[in-house]
């Protein structure tokens, strides 16, 4: 639902005065650069024309449903029309949003193995204004065996997405921890990648492999996919290592590091249990205020409208 010019200033205007804006850790600041501000961005007047954006990793547990979800939450917020994709057999994002499979009749896996659904038989709308979701099932996983004799199979999700995105400003798709079909079928579909990267030594191994994967999409399926950033999370700022892993991926990939990091706190475990995104939940929490930046930082580079 979009917000009208003096809510959004009313939001702009609560989150100057909050403390937790102050407290975000910024690439900038680790690495010892000029301050960057991201300013409200002005409301829609019209939707459609939806930026599609992976959020990827083949490592677990580094962020990727947290973000997709919180992200998701504050892109909502500014009056963006969101949808957010559980592409994950373990359906986390599902249940994140208090999605039960028991309780739904059909899920994406659905939507790539048979031609005759469409998005709307398994739309779901979240306790955020503004936001949808389409769940995923423990079937997701056979869907990698069930589409091999598929004609062009990487390409499945493009085109159940090309119905909807007339509707929506942004989807975010949650992936799987692998760089299988499923994550191709992803990045076919994306015109960004957004990879979220935990601050520890072994993280970037994994990015050149990443970085593999969305060249040889690039190649094939896709070649309009780029990189739209890479996202540190579960950043400790009271720890030497947290600094230095920050400063190896600013010189690895000195374009694509976000100035937002997201801090390491209890607050997101908490919310999976509450079934909430924390912008709801903990609305005035450093975590809540982080996404909400990360939300106006991608808008200000041009990555969604
Ligand atoms: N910034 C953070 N600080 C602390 N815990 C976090 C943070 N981000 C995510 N988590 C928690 O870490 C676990 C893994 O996060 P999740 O987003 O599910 O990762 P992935 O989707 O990459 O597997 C979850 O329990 C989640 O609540
Ligand atoms: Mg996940």
């Amino acid at each position: 639902m979009a917000k009208s010019a003096s809510e959004i200033s009313r939001l702009n205007a609560k989150s100057t005065f909050s403390k937790a804006d102050s407290d975000i850790v910024t690439s900038s600041s680790v690495l010892g650069k000029p301050a960057k501000d991201f300013p409200y961005p002005a409301p829609l007047t019209e939707h459609g024309n939806a930026k599609i954006i992976s959020v990827v990793n083949q490592k677990g547990g580094v962020g990727k449903t947290t973000t997709t979800i919180n992200l998701g939450a504050a892109f909502a917020e500014l009056g963006r029309r969101v949808l957010l994709i559980d592409f994950d057999p373990q359906h986390s994002l599902s249940i994140g949003l208090n999605v039960s499979t028991r309780d739904i009749e059909g899920s994406v896996y659905n939507l790539l193995m048979d031609e005759s659904t469409q998005v709307s038989d398994f739309l779901l709308k979240t306790s955020v204004p503004g936001m949808d979701m389409i769940p995923a099932h423990e079937d997701l996983s056979g869907a990698e065996g069930g589409l091999v004799n598929v004609i062009a199979r990487e390409k499945i999700l493009k085109r159940v997405l090309s119905t909807v995105t007339d509707f929506y400003d942004v989807i975010l798709i949650d992936c799987q921890p692998s760089l299988g079909l499923l994550t191709v079928n992803a990045l076919t579909a994306s015109h960004w990648v957004l990879v979220p990267l935990e601050c520890e030594y072994f993280a970037l191994r994994g990015v050149a492999l990443l970085d593999d994967i969305i060249k040889k999409v690039k190649a094939n399926t896709n070649p309009d996919i780029e990189l739209l950033g890479i996202l540190p999370t579960m950043f400790d700022k009271k720890t030497v290592h947290s600094r230095e892993v920050l400063e190896r991926i600013s010189e690895a990939f000195p374009a694509h590091v976000f100035d937002t990091t997201i801090a390491r706190t209890v607050r997101f475990p908490e919310t999976t249990v509450a079934g909430e995104p924390i912008t709801s939940y903990a609305s005035s929490s450093v975590g809540a205020a982080s996404y909400r930046r990360l939300a106006r930082e991608i808008i200000a580079n041009g990555g969604v409208r």
